[in-house]
């Protein structure tokens, strides 16, 4: 089946920081723009009809020349981490791809930067 695609700006995702509009590119009606903080997490809830592991793809951009890396949390469980390379501008946007464990139904999705310079800027979640 296709994915299905989950906006970092559409409830009852949290995104600590702001919505903004500011960066072209962006899909839906804006995207998560985390405080520049370790911590200052994005959580997506999305679901999956079985139990088991799927395809996560993630869009962001990172407009500075450093990595922004965070852990990714399935569940409240670290399911890896992820390292947002630079992307080059804020308005170039780039999907990345990882493989989490899921449950049926509902699934939390937490991206926690472990650095204080925060998240990049996050689109939305393909799963
Ligand atoms: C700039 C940019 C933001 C971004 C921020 C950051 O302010 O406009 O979209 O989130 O840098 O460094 O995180
Ligand atoms: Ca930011």
């Amino acid at each position: 089946p296709s994915a299905q695609r989950y906006e970092a700006e559409t409830a009852p995702a949290v995104c600590q920081g702001t919505i903004d509009t500011n960066h072209a590119g962006y899909s839906g009606s804006g995207f998560c723009n985390g405080d520049n903080a370790a911590g200052a997490y994005a959580e997506l809830t999305v679901n999956a009809s079985v139990a088991g592991t799927a395809t996560l793809g993630i869009r962001f951009a990172n407009g500075t020349g450093s990595v922004r890396p965070a852990n990714l949390l399935v569940n409240g469980s670290t399911a890896g981490t992820v390292s947002f390379e630079s992307t080059g501008a804020w308005t170039t946007w780039t999907t990345k791809t990882m493989t989490v464990p899921l449950s049926a139904g509902g699934n939390t999705i937490r991206l926690d930067p472990t650095t204080a310079a925060g998240l990049p800027n996050i689109d939305y979640l393909d799963v």
